[in-house]
């Protein structure tokens, strides 16, 4: 297939997942099971492009706006074709500002004789030199005006927000929420830079079943070299995307892909052995099988959740890592009716967590065209719902037991306003000091917000958005 082909169907493909609420890589790769054509090259090059696209959306939409007010020839284009060769333009003509997609790597390897620099000159032909001075002008401008920015001017100039707002392609609400949380512009840009980059791959160590040093040494004979998390106790990074399901570490149950924020969540949790836990939104078990094996599979967990077909992953997982202590509960929403209490003998819970359906914010960079969905109505909506789950399964919970609140957001409505608000309506629950688990844990690098509640996000390269709260019920 040509380059110019690859190009026009990646460019097809971002127009449809730019306005589907389907998750990004789920549709891509149902398109590509289906289009033969279409070989792993081209299938690598298509999906790089098209997450470097929507990382950046609102930047290269900012420039395709600039060109056209300039130049009456690009609005005689397809607006997201022309977005894609805008995007291999920067990536040209800046390199070390983008150095997460090397499109000419990529290229070669599916046209030996193209480079970046041969298909954007047949793009924009004889505009080539002028296109490419307006966009590196105009880009070294940004990045000189956002260098000169002081926090003060963020607070109160629509101006300065919007600088960061293109440049970083993060939309000027989560912006606006996020602010109360910086008192000092430096780690603000931080958090910004890497919102914009490829998150990495992460795993949790079974500590059951292995060990640190034994997953190193038999992940390195497959040529791949982790790093130990510096946040997580559990967690490695990986050097590079693998199909880890291929690998005896991970058959085996030596391992788990999880992100490093999500595995501090059991972490704080601190189950003892003998505890029965009610993960009340357990998905597909991700961290039900964290809490197995923190408590050496001896103790009860209940992993309930409205959606079976992600339940239905649990077994197998539970299975392939030897776990025999957790049970799934379908809680049918139209019925209304559940057996939580029956599955647990009759008895009210010792510890319960809600890892609350929300915004997903905290994991944009895993699904980057999420950021431009989330707006004030989706987040009244699932505030609502946050604390309706929250009271309903707090009930479940035994006097004196531990409440646990989690989302994988970065927004403060959904994470510190909302427990503040549960604290206030239910006067039977009290802050639950989290530092001394996070110290027993040996988890670093968090933010700790209150002593009840802490967080991660994107200042930490390694790790996506997460938020912790932590609550114990009144004897
Ligand atoms: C953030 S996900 C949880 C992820 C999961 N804990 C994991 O580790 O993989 C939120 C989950 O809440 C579930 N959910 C939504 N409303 C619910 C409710 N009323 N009761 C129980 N689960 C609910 C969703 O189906 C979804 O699986």
């Amino acid at each position: 297939m040509k380059i110019e082909t690859v190009i026009a169907h990646s460019s097809e493909l971002l127009r449809i997942v730019s306005n589907s609420t389907q998750p990004t890589d789920n549709f891509l790769s149902d398109y590509f099971r289906k289009k033969k054509y279409f070989g792993s090259k081209e299938r690598k090059f298509a999906s790089n492009l098209i997450y470097f696209v929507l990382r950046n959306l609102t930047l290269f939409k900012f420039f395709y706006n600039l060109l056209r007010e300039r130049n009456n020839w690009i609005s005689t284009k397809n607006e997201f074709e022309s977005i894609c060769y805008i995007a291999l333009m920067l990536c040209y003509c800046c390199p070390n500002e983008f150095p997460d997609f090397n499109p000419n790597e990529l290229i070669k390897k599916i046209e030996q004789e193209q480079s970046t620099e041969s298909i954007l000159q047949l793009f924009f032909t004889n505009d080539f030199e002028n296109i490419l001075s307006i966009i590196k002008d105009n880009f070294t401008k940004i990045q000189d005006d956002i260098s000169n920015l002081k926090l003060e001017d963020i607070l109160i100039s629509k101006e300065s927000r919007n600088l960061l707002v293109n440049r970083y392609s993060f939309p000027e609400y989560l912006l606006e929420s996020i602010l109360k949380n910086f008192i000092d512009i430096n780690s603000l840009i931080n958090l910004l830079e890497n919102s914009i980059k490829q998150a990495p791959i992460s795993i949790r160590i079974n500590l059951r079943n292995s060990d640190i040093i034994s997953v190193i040494n038999s992940l390195k004979t497959s040529e791949i070299e982790p790093i130990c998390s510096q946040i997580s106790p559990v967690g490695l990074i990986l050097n590079k995307r693998v199909q880890l399901n291929e690998l005896d570490v991970y058959k085996s149950g030596k391992i788990e892909v999880q992100d490093i924020g999500s595995q501090l969540i059991s972490l704080v949790l601190d189950p003892l052995e003998t505890d029965n836990v009610l993960d009340a939104c357990a998905g597909a078990g991700g961290k039900s099988l964290h809490i197995a094996d923190l408590q050496n599979d001896k103790g009860k967990i209940i992993a309930n959740d409205i959606e079976f077909h992600r339940l239905k992953e649990i077994p197998k997982r539970a299975f392939k890592n030897g776990v025999k202590s957790i049970q799934i509960h379908h809680f049918n929403l139209k019925t209304k009716q559940n057996k939580l209490i029956e599955l647990n003998k009759g008895n009210l819970f010792d510890k319960v967590i809600v890892d609350a359906p929300c915004s997903g914010s905290g994991t944009i960079r895993r699904n980057p065209i999420r950021k431009f969905q989330i707006n004030e109505r989706l987040i009244s909506k699932l505030n609502e719902n946050q604390l309706n789950i929250l009271e309903f399964y707090s009930k479940y919970l035994k006097n004196g037991g531990i409440l646990l609140y989690s989302t994988c957001s970065i927004l403060p409505q959904e994470n510190s306003e909302l427990i503040t608000k549960f604290l206030q309506r239910n006067s039977n629950f009290i802050p639950e000091d989290i530092r001394p688990t996070i110290q027993k844990s040996n988890i670093n690098k968090v933010h700790l917000l209150q002593d009840y509640m802490v967080s991660t996000d994107f200042r930490e390269d390694e790790t996506d958005g997460f938020f912790i709260a932590k609550l114990h019920k009144l004897n």
